[in-house]
Parts: structure tokens; sequence; C-alpha cells
């Protein structure tokens, strides 16, 4: 299996070689990802490539995350990833706005016997995110939904984060055009990723770095 989601900055030769190298998908996960492609088709580019998903697995163990948050969770792949390097004491709390897609994701889950950790919440992310205690408990989250939402995404994660804590944040090359100049041909989600990606560059508040893999995958340290 390789990545699916070829960027122009790495050639296929050296794709493939990361994905095999590093990033085979287990035999449930391909099942996830055939499953996903064959009932939404052009849509199942939503979910995170197999390479990305090894990628997140490594961090959430690095920094032994135990309570995480995903905004975004489609059918469930990189919930599924999180949800095993969390252990089985771990939490997820998983948001997003679909019964449809995530209910492929629970029956994959469930398969993994992962389900009982992870709480799905159906509902626009930043209610769920607003409601969530001050306490800085959160561990690490992943961001990979509305980009018009990000800034809102961060800024509601944030005082939640403990110090060192962990959020990664999809597609933020966005296929390389957030490197590109601001313009006003840009669409909101182009617009929206470059205030994004400008902001967290000179935010005091964290160290962050944007990992060219697959689609860009910011990681963003809570000082
Ligand atoms: C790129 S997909 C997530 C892919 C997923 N991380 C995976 O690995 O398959 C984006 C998801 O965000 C969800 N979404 C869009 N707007 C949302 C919102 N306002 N609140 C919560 N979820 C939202 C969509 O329903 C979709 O499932």
């Amino acid at each position: 299996m390789s990545t699916k989601h070829r960027n122009p900055w790495t050639t296929e030769v050296v794709a493939d070689y990361v994905a095999s190298h590093t990033a085979e998908p287990d035999a449930l996960q391909q099942e996830l990802i055939d499953e996903t492609a064959a009932a939404l088709g052009g849509r199942s580019r939503m979910q995170i490539s197999s390479d990305e998903g090894a990628a997140i697995s490594l961090l959430v163990r690095l920094i032994g995350a135990s309570n995480a948050v995903e905004v975004g969770t489609f059918t469930g792949y990189s919930a599924l990833c999180i949800a095993r390097a969390i252990g089985p004491h771990g939490h997820l709390l998983c948001c997003d706005v679909s019964e449809e897609w995530t209910a492929i994701g629970r029956r994959y889950w469930e398969r993994d016997g992962v389900a009982d950790r992870i709480d799905l919440q159906i509902r626009p992310a930043i209610e769920t995110l607003s409601a969530l205690p001050l306490d800085e408990a959160i561990d690490i989250a992943f961001i990979d939904a509305d980009k018009s939402s990000y800034l809102a995404y961060f800024e509601a994660l944030l005082p939640r984060m403990r110090r060192n804590g962990l959020i990664l944040v999809d597609n933020t090359l966005w296929g390389g055009t957030a490197a590109e100049p601001a313009s006003a041909d840009d669409d909101a989600d182009t617009a929206a990723i470059k205030v994004f990606n400008d902001l967290i560059a000179t935010d005091a508040r964290v160290e962050s770095y944007i990992l060219p893999i697959a689609d860009g995958l910011t990681l963003i340290r809570k000082r």
C-alpha cells in the first residue's frame, strides 16, 4: 500500500519507500481504507493517509498521551490510530457532524476493541470544545475539520491543553498553495490556512513546526 495523498514536494519513489518502510496499514486499517473508498468515492480523499496515521500514532506514544481530542473524524481512520496509541486506559473525544460517515468508523473501532475508549460527539466541534473544562488536561489534539474554523479550534483547545501538550493540525501546506503569497483569488479555505499558519508561526504561547508529510502536518507544542 502506498500513500494515497501524493504531494508535489516528494517524489513518488520516495513516498512509496517511506510508506513501505514505516507505514503499512494492517488488515483492519486496509479494510477501512477500502470500505471508505467504495462507499464514498472521491470523498474518501478526506481520510488521512497511512503514513500520516503512522506518524500520528508515533507522536501520541512519544509524549505518553492518554487524554486525546480529535476534531474531524470522518470514517474513523485517524481516530483508530490515536485510540490504539493511547492504550486501554486512554480516552479519545471525537468531534464530527456526520452520523453517516462516523457510523463506518464506529464499526471498525468495535472490531478493534478500542470503542470503549472513544467518546464521539455529533455536533459542531466548536460547541463540544467550548463545553470542555479549562483544566489543562488534554495531552494531544488532532485538528482535521473545516479549514475556516482552524483558528477557533486552536484557541478553544490551547487553554485546555497541558504544558508540553501537542496540537497536530492537518493540511497546513494545502497542496503547496499555502506557500504562495496571499491573493484576492484565494478561496476561503486557502485564505484561512494562510492566516492560520502566519499566526501560529508568531504565537509566543507555542512552539511549532510544519512537517512536510502528507498535505502538511503542523506540530504545535504548548509552552
Ligand atoms: C478531512 S475529514 C476528517 C478525516 C479523518 N481525520 C480521517 O482520518 O479519516 C473532515 C471531517 O470534519 C467534519 N466536519 C466538518 N465541519 C465540522 C464541524 N463544524 N464540526 C465538526 N466536524 C466537522 C466532516 O464531517 C468530516 O468528517
